[in-house]
């Protein structure tokens, strides 16, 4: 199970702090199979980085450029750099970036020249409440997959988050044979159309304490991206601790 904690843009050198508690839990189930990755602000990425250094807590960024090393890009960040201060995932397609103008196009291109420096990906795909409205769900997300994922081998390395736009941030979350539909269709057509056999599809949007051990009760699930329940600590290892104990 994965547990990816979103800090959107939050956090400061203060409040890196609280990670201190989830160094500690991930240590005292260290024998427990779960992976947590922490996706900071780019300016907290240094500091984490450190901190995170000898424990199981990997590192992530919430987005790049899709140059991959450099070049007359103010204002953004490669995916070789990230790589260089110990990133080893980024969260590419996120709906809050989608929907200041983020293009399916411009996410294919994040795709490959993060795959091609040796970032894994947390690639994240999901309707809107019209769209779901609308019955268009599994042709929104069949679209982003095709459209988003490039032609090249090794996609083993990405992680599907479907996060409903609808659900993030507003503490609705599908019914579970909703999600679990969803869910079944996303791994299908990454096995009949991508040819990637064991995919990993994790669950985004209002995730807390209280509603994870339900939805950790259907079958495919493969773990959750966490945006505000991350960012206090108790609650992100609430969600962990009652999906793996
Ligand atoms: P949320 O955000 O948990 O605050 O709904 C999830 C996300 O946007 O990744």
């Amino acid at each position: 199970m994965y547990f990816i904690a979103n800090w959107k843009m939050y956090g400061n050198l203060k409040t890196l702090k609280s990670i201190n508690k989830v160094i500690e839990f991930s240590k005292r189930y260290k024998n427990k199979k779960f992976k947590i990755v922490y996706c900071p602000p780019y300016t907290l990425l240094e500091a984490f980085s450190k901190k995170v250094k000898k424990t199981t807590i990997e590192l992530g960024a919430q987005n790049c450029h899709f140059e991959i090393s450099s070049g007359p890009f103010t204002g953004s960040i490669s995916p070789m750099m990230l790589k260089s201060i110990g990133s080893k995932y980024v969260i590419i397609g996120h709906s809050e970036n989608r929907s200041t103008g983020e293009t399916d196009f411009q996410i294919k291109n994040k795709i490959n020249s993060s795959m091609k420096s040796g970032l894994n990906i947390i690639f994240c795909i999901g309707e809107t409440l019209q769209q779901r409205k609308k019955k268009l769900t599994n042709k929104i997300l069949k679209n982003q997959i095709l459209k988003g994922l490039p032609k090249i081998k090794k996609l083993n390395k990405i992680l599907i988050a479907y996060e409903p736009v609808w659900s993030i941030g507003t503490g609705i979350i599908p019914k579970l044979s909703e999600l679990e539909k969803n869910i079944t269709f996303i791994k299908n057509l990454l096995k009949n159309n991508i040819k990637i056999k064991n995919s990993k599809v994790l669950y985004g949007g209002s995730v807390n304490p209280k509603n994870v051990k339900n939805l950790a009760s259907i079958k495919n699930i493969d773990g959750f991206l966490v945006g505000g329940a991350s960012q206090k600590a108790k609650n992100f290892i609430d969600i962990v601790k009652k999906t793996i104990i």
